[in-house]
């Protein structure tokens, strides 16, 4: 270890070297696994913010620059010439597929649309105004009661079986929510359908009437699914590493990741822009509400901006904003007003000191929830069609977990801040 070693120095004055490890593009990373055995002294990294939690093969970030690579690939040739099962077949295997390679993942995903009868009838016990996102985790929790016994993680074909199910089935459970939120009889799936024109389908149609599916809305959907499919170690993506890492269930580990892309500062995001905007009202009111998301005492946000990795600018805006105007111009939609009051605010936001001082951009959710309304699809459903794109990189993630042979339970640890050791008092003298 020379060069390749990071020269820590404690209290003490003894100087402790530990291992730098490159990856193939990116920072460097100092392997501090070995410190407290050596030291006695854990770091301190809230939030992650300077912390790797594991080593992995399947996507890179680079914040500064704007870049995000599924696989090696840049996500803008993805979203121009891949499609959301290619790309998912991708993030699954390392490699894009040949073309019998695509055309049989494909069917594979089609033949496992079902979903077993007797999870339906969860459906019935929810109320009717339940949030699609809490159906979703707790019906995509109980395929681990369902799927049980074909769920041995040592497997490899156990573990294809698991992602393709997750792959498929999400789009079925998905819409039986929305279903159930609107009064509407589900609709089974239709395996002659694509992806996206099946998600559609199960959304949409109704047995009174024949429907008729917008390639647009495919297409747009598609983009959207591609630019969601996976972010490297996020917040929801930790947490299916984390939950499975014990060797819980995954059907189980991919509800917790469900649980945590809900919140609003991570995939609740895209609902949260709709509200917003919806407060805001009218372009008059932008300012008031710039110094809102300004003002230290007032815990409002402009969401949709902001990024803990992309401090420059998020490359999915970017490509989502082309499809923004695409779905409005061709679906001639009246939400042409929100669009025009999302794009005024941005222009404020950018050239604003506070917002070009923190390097505050919009990211991936600031448009992704124009589109969905664009299409039809109600706020509630905004971080659930999120889910079904990043489903594909919860289960990539979650198998290459599982295969590493260096895996380990996922254990952090603490600075106490809590009382010093002191005696019970009984209750009779507090
Ligand atoms: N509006 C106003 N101020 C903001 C915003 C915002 N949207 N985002 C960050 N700031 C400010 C913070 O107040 C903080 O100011 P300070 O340094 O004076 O205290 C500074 O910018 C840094 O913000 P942090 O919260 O420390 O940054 P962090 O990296 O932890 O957070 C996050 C990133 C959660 C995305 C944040 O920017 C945010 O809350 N944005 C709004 C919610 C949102 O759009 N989330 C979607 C993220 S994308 C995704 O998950 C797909």
């Amino acid at each position: 270890m020379t060069e390749d070693a990071y020269r820590l120095k404690s209290p003490d004055g003894s100087e402790l070297e530990l291992p730098v490890r490159s990856g193939t593009v990116g920072p460097d990373v100092i392997d501090i696994a070995g410190l407290y055995k050596a030291q006695g002294i854990f770091t301190y990294d809230p939030g992650f913010v300077s912390t790797g939690s594991c080593e992995s093969d399947i996507t890179f970030i680079d914040g500064e620059q704007g870049i995000l690579m599924y696989r090696g690939y840049p996500v803008e040739q993805l979203a121009k010439h891949s499609s959301f099962i290619e790309v998912s077949y991708l993030l699954q295997h390392g490699e894009l597929p040949t073309a019998d390679e695509l055309s049989e993942f494909d069917n594979t995903i089609r033949v496992h649309t079902m979903l077993n009868e007797g999870m339906l009838s969860f459906f019935k016990g929810f109320r009717y105004d339940a949030h699609p996102m809490a159906m979703l985790s707790a019906i995509v929790g109980s395929m681990s009661a369902y799927y049980h016994d074909e769920m041995n993680a040592s497997n490899p074909a156990h573990r294809d079986i698991f992602a393709h199910r997750i792959l498929a089935k999400l789009p079925t459970i998905a819409a039986a929510a929305y279903k159930l939120n609107v009064g509407q009889p589900f609709i089974y799936p239709r395996n002659d359908l694509n992806y996206t024109e099946n998600l559609l389908h199960m959304l949409f149609a109704v047995p009174a009437e024949p429907y008729e599916i917008d390639p647009v809305a495919a297409e747009a959907l598609d983009l959207l699914f591609i630019l969601h499919a996976d972010h490297e170690q996020n917040c929801s993506t930790s947490t299916v590493r984390m939950a499975g890492s014990s060797g819980a269930n995954p059907y189980s580990a991919i509800a917790a990741g469900i649980a945590a892309l809900w919140g609003p500062a991570h995939g609740g995001a895209n609902e949260a822009v709709l509200n917003m905007l919806e407060e805001i009202g009218d372009v008059s009111q932008i300012g008031k509400y710039v110094e809102k998301a300004k003002d230290k005492n007032d815990p409002f946000r402009l969401m949709g901006f902001g990024h803990r990795v992309y401090k420059n600018f998020d490359p999915r805006a970017t490509i989502i904003r082309e499809m923004a105007y695409k779905v409005l111009e061709k679906l001639d939609r009246k939400d042409t007003p929100l669009f025009d009051l999302a794009q005024e605010l941005e222009q404020v936001a950018l050239k604003d000191d506070y917002f070009i001082e923190k390097n505050l951009y919009p990211n991936v959710d600031f448009y992704s929830g124009i589109i969905y309304r664009a299409l039809g699809i109600p706020t509630s459903m905004f971080t659930v069609m999120f889910a079904l794109g990043r489903s594909v990189g919860w289960t990539a993630h979650w198998r290459e977990m599982i295969a590493d042979p260096k895996g380990k339970i996922a254990r952090p640890r603490q600075l106490y801040t809590g009382p010093a050791a002191r005696d019970y008092v009984d209750v009779s003298k507090r």
